[in-house]
């Protein structure tokens, strides 16, 4: 049965994350997959998730399953902390699901299920995975200008123009916040003249949030989804924890529909219901549960929001370190970009042959499309890296 079967190849991070694993140099610097470092290069477990699962581990007494579409207190437990009281919690349907993929993926299927024929409005560029479900799900990927490398900022007129053709819906991608790859975000008047597009057109926004609170807050970075969810009568969300919680690998996620009626909302739950169970049956209960356990305890959520700033703050120092070492390497403000965008990623400029040469000659690892994990630079790597850039970019 598989004698000619050929491997599909990784997406360009994962293809990234294995060579850096392979590479034996002691002073490779990983800036690769999105894995938040502190100053000393770890990933630390925060102190509210070890707490919630000392919590955990002491009062659970069983682990039998708990719901096909997860715990009933995460989802409204995230659902709230996510959308406020921006929308009547009888429109909004959720499922659990492992991590944000599982959520993109989720959303995706329901999309495939009631309009085959949509079009799915993808940012260029945008996160590779987004393009490879909507593919493999055998939808009509479109694809709206979004980034003007020029200026490091967006491309706002190419953007209206392209989203001004979408047709009644068809559903837009839109990151909530510090935007993958290029770290340059939607401004309020943005958010707003799409969702003045979005009731033009009847086109259906997807926000993916899997960067909140990496940006400037966590209420200012769900700024624009809660306009949209506000103001339109459906939104699709995926939600990861992944990144905020620092609970990767547990893989909690939330898949969020908000619908024109709580009618339309039941019948969207008992469709996320049955793909949960089709596609894994129950999803991970772990992760989920340390996050609603942190939710309900005002300790733990004053903790974890506590770290989650302080998190962002190294994110940003070492985007203003990078920026000001490369100004002096190169003696122009070429790379200042760098010190304005947010959350964890941003594009150097970088041609193909130029990640290669980094990687080969410096040992420093950016994905292919010069895309750099901002949080993976310390203070002891970022004058390195810089000199690296500087030199292979010249
Ligand atoms: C990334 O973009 O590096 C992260 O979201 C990890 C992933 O799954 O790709």
């Amino acid at each position: 049965m598989f004698e000619t079967l050929t491997p599909p190849e990784a997406d360009k991070i994962i293809r990234i994350m294995g060579m850096f694993q392979s590479d034996p140099r002691n002073d490779k610097v990983d800036l690769g997959v999105g894995v938040y470092r502190d100053p000393q290069g770890r990933t630390p477990v925060m102190a509210a998730v070890a707490e919630a699962e000392a919590q955990i581990a002491e009062a659970q007494t069983t682990k039998s399953y708990v719901a096909l579409s997860g715990d009933i207190a995460f989802r409204d437990a995230l659902r709230d902390l996510i959308l406020g009281d921006t929308v009547s919690t009888d429109r909004v349907a959720t499922c659990a699901t492992p991590g944000g993929t599982g959520a993109v993926r989720q959303a995706l299927e329901m999309v495939r299920r009631v309009n085959p024929d949509a079009d799915i409005w993808m940012p260029d560029p945008t996160w590779p995975n987004h393009n490879a479900i909507v593919r493999d799900l055998g939808l009509t990927e479109r694809i709206y200008r979004y980034y003007d490398a020029e200026t490091g900022g967006l491309d706002r007129d190419g953007m209206r123009a392209d989203l001004a053709q979408a047709k009644a819906g068809d559903v837009i991608v839109l990151h909530a916040c510090c935007h993958n790859p290029t770290g340059a975000d939607l401004n309020a008047d943005d958010w707003a003249d799409i969702a003045a597009l979005c009731e033009q057109t009847g086109a259906v926004p997807f926000v993916d949030a899997a960067y909140l609170g990496f940006g400037e807050s966590f209420e200012k970075d769900t700024a624009g989804l809660r306009l949209m969810a506000g103001r339109l009568p459906e939104v699709l969300i995926a939600a990861s924890c992944s990144k905020n919680f620092g609970i990767y690998r547990e893989r909690a996620g939330l898949c969020m529909a908000i619908t024109r009626t709580p009618k339309a909302r039941d019948a969207v739950s008992g469709l996320m219901t049955s793909l949960n169970r089709i596609h894994f049956a129950f999803p991970p209960d772990h992760g989920a549960r340390i996050v609603q356990v942190i939710l309900a305890s005002p300790d733990l959520k004053q903790s974890w929001s506590d770290e989650l700033s302080e998190m962002r703050s190294t994110m940003t120092a070492n985007r203003k370190a990078l920026a000001d070492a490369l100004r002096e390497a190169t003696g122009s403000d070429r790379f200042g970009f760098l010190a304005a965008h947010k959350g964890m990623f941003s594009l150097i400029g970088a041609t193909p042959e130029q990640v290669v040469r980094l990687r080969d000659e410096h040992g420093v690892y950016v994905i292919d499309d010069g895309r750099m994990n901002v949080a993976g630079l310390t203070p002891e790597t970022i004058p390195t890296v810089a000199k690296a850039i500087a030199e292979v970019l010249a």
